[in-house]
């Protein structure tokens, strides 16, 4: 994988199935750091900015569980709000049809990667 076109985020193996998300950060529109969100859904790698629709705080409470107990959804700490993990969408809590900002993650040579490409 090139440097310069993906960013390494993670082993593979460091994102299990419904697991604690690995957090990292993007850098933002007007270049502060974002934090950001990478998971496992079963057997694929998602990426999202770690920041609720409802209010933009971090879904966990900096340790990473964002998966509710039944590993289906995304939960936010805050006030609930349920995510799809696939897509990022909201289906449950106030912010219910709005989605998380999805980051292209990809996974190859046992790694987690970032695409940097510009578009
Ligand atoms: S801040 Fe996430 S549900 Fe309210």
């Amino acid at each position: 994988m090139a440097a310069d076109t993906a960013r390494l985020i993670c082993d593979s193996a460091a994102l299990l199935d419904s697991g604690r998300a690995v957090r990292f950060e993007v850098p933002g529109p007007d270049g502060q750091p974002q934090a950001a969100i990478a998971l496992r859904y079963q057997g694929r790698v998602y990426g999202y900015l770690n920041a609720c629709r409802h209010i933009p705080i971090e879904l966990d409470l900096q340790d990473g569980n964002v998966f509710d107990l039944s590993g289906q959804y995304l939960v936010c700490s805050m006030h609930g709000a349920l995510y799809l993990p696939a897509n990022g969408r909201c289906v449950g809590g106030p912010c219910r049809g709005q989605s998380l900002q999805a980051l292209p993650l990809m996974e190859a040579e046992g790694k987690v990667w970032l695409n940097v490409m510009p578009d």
